[in-house]
């Protein structure tokens, strides 16, 4: 059979997922309380049918089976997460031996499958204590952060050579310090600029710190979602206002993870401000000697902007938004689901553009996927028809290959996610998985897209 899509040998198929959106047993095996068992227990109102962390897909218990599931359907790599508050109750200190036996497991159970374990470090959960003493604004959670990277190193780095600092790590400086969708609900700017400065600087301790671990083919980044910014035209105007919310929303992690170095202008737009973090003598330096080896990028919907249509208001806290408007273009193609455009050469253009701007660092697409509510209604023969996310990822496809042929340094594609997962604040209201799973007995049950992958991993392309 030729296929028309061939990608490079050895390249990752697989899909992604997170810790306290899988595992559940928030209350088991030792597990400490991370800010999203505490933001459920203080408001419960504020998840979608008031369905909370503690035992989401119940992975903790069923990790064996999700690992034959993940092999029958052709995986040959997984990004997992640790969760911080699993692995050392409270932050900081004794390790807990319960959690590492179970992340040996998970482990040794992937590699005896032949799928390769990406292991991520912090994915959004926050152990409460440190969020107690401040979070990402304290430097002694840096310090911390750094410490649980060592330990988890030492502990897996012997069977783990890909690893990861964190998964989008603007996500919660967005939702937890400027728009109220992640616990602490803080809205102010400085706060949030604080808080994503010092995610770099864990993000380069534990960079230097890794490269002291002997760890065999040994690779080390990060996850960013990034979300080209189309402006509405060429217009001067909306030109400028997309510069500006490239530089907020993807160069402020993206430069310095791979660059080693913060954009000037956005350096100058936050001292104009009055919104400068507070930094440390030879922060810098450590930046620059500890970039990433390895990007994993994110990638779901474009972001399209125009010139503010009115001046902000002076009294209003200050925000990224003072410099564009977010634009509707006419004629977009939607997921009404999830309220996110679908653009599938965004993915070209997002490689295009690492290519020629960031040394063509090598990566991959770490996180993609399509979110749909009520997904029973597609329901035929005991199985989800969802021929809707076999478009989704083809289309996508398709751009990351040509990307590649490009001479793009992309080496894999990983959906979001292998089962149907618990959402941040969403729970289960969007379905995202190649696997469906009923919530009340978490059975798990393939959806078409779950045999065409099988295919498409298995021919290593389409
Ligand atoms: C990414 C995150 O932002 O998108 C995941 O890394 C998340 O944790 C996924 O679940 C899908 O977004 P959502 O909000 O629909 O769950």
């Amino acid at each position: 059979m030729t296929l028309q899509y061939k990608f490079p040998e050895g390249f990752w198929w697989g899909s992604a997922t997170s810790a306290t959106q899988i595992e559940g047993a928030a209350n088991e095996g030792g597990k400490g309380k991370n800010i999203w068992d505490h933001w459920y227990e203080k408001e419960s109102n504020r998840f979608f049918e008031n369905v909370g962390p503690e035992s989401t897909s119940d992975f903790y218990h069923r990790y064996k089976e999700d690992v034959q599931l993940m092999k029958q359907i052709g995986h040959n790599t997984f990004r997992m997460s640790i969760s911080w508050a699993r692995l050392i109750p409270g932050g900081r200190g004794a390790v807990n031996q319960e959690a590492v036996t179970f992340y040996n497991n998970v482990i040794n159970e992937l590699l005896a499958n032949d799928i390769e374990p990406f292991v991520n470090l912090f994915h959004f959960d926050m152990p409460l204590e440190l969020q107690q003493e401040g979070g990402w604004e304290s430097r002694a959670v840096v310090d911390a952060y750094a410490e649980y990277a060592k330990v988890a190193f030492g502990l897996f780095g012997d069977r783990v050579s890909k690893w990861f600092t964190f998964n989008e790590p603007i996500v919660p400086v967005e939702g937890g310090y400027l728009y109220d969708f992640h616990y602490p609900n803080i809205v102010d700017a400085r706060r949030a600029a604080q808080v994503a400065y010092h995610t770099m600087i864990a993000h380069a301790k534990a960079v230097e710190a890794f490269r002291t671990f002997n760890i065999q083919d040994g690779k080390i980044g990060i996850i960013l979602n990034l979300t080209p910014s189309y402006p509405r035209s060429q217009n001067p105007a909306d030109l400028k206002a997309s510069r500006i919310a490239d530089l907020f929303f993807n160069r402020s992690f993206l430069d310095p993870a791979v660059l080693g170095a913060y954009p000037q202008e956005l350096i100058n737009i936050l001292r104009e401000h009055g919104q400068l973090p507070t930094t440390e003598k030879g922060d810098s330096d450590l930046l620059k000697e500890n970039t990433a080896d390895i990007l994993g990028v994110n990638y779901y919907q474009p972001r399209r902007v125009k010139a503010k249509d009115h001046l902000p208001n002076p009294y209003g806290p200050f925000m990224p938004d003072w410099f564009f408007d977010n634009y509707e273009m006419p004629g977009r193609k939607m997921n009404p689901y999830r309220g996110w455009e679908i653009y599938e050469k965004g993915i070209y253009d997002i490689m295009i553009n690492l290519k020629e701007n960031y040394g063509n660092i090598e990566s991959f697409i770490s996180e993609n996927g399509m979110g749909v509510q009520d997904e029973e209604r597609f329901l035929e023969d005991g199985e989800i028809q969802d021929d809707y996310r076999i478009d989704f990822i083809r289309e996508h496809l398709k751009w990351l290959h040509q990307a590649i042929e490009e001479g793009c340094n992309a080496k894999g594609y990983h959906l979001w996610t292998f089962m149907d997962n618990w959402s941040w604040m969403n729970a289960y209201k969007n379905r995202y998985g190649f696997f469906s799973v009923d919530i009340k007995t978490k059975e798990r049950t393939p959806k078409k897209s779950a045999h065409w992958i099988k295919r498409v991993s298995e021919d290593n392309g389409f």
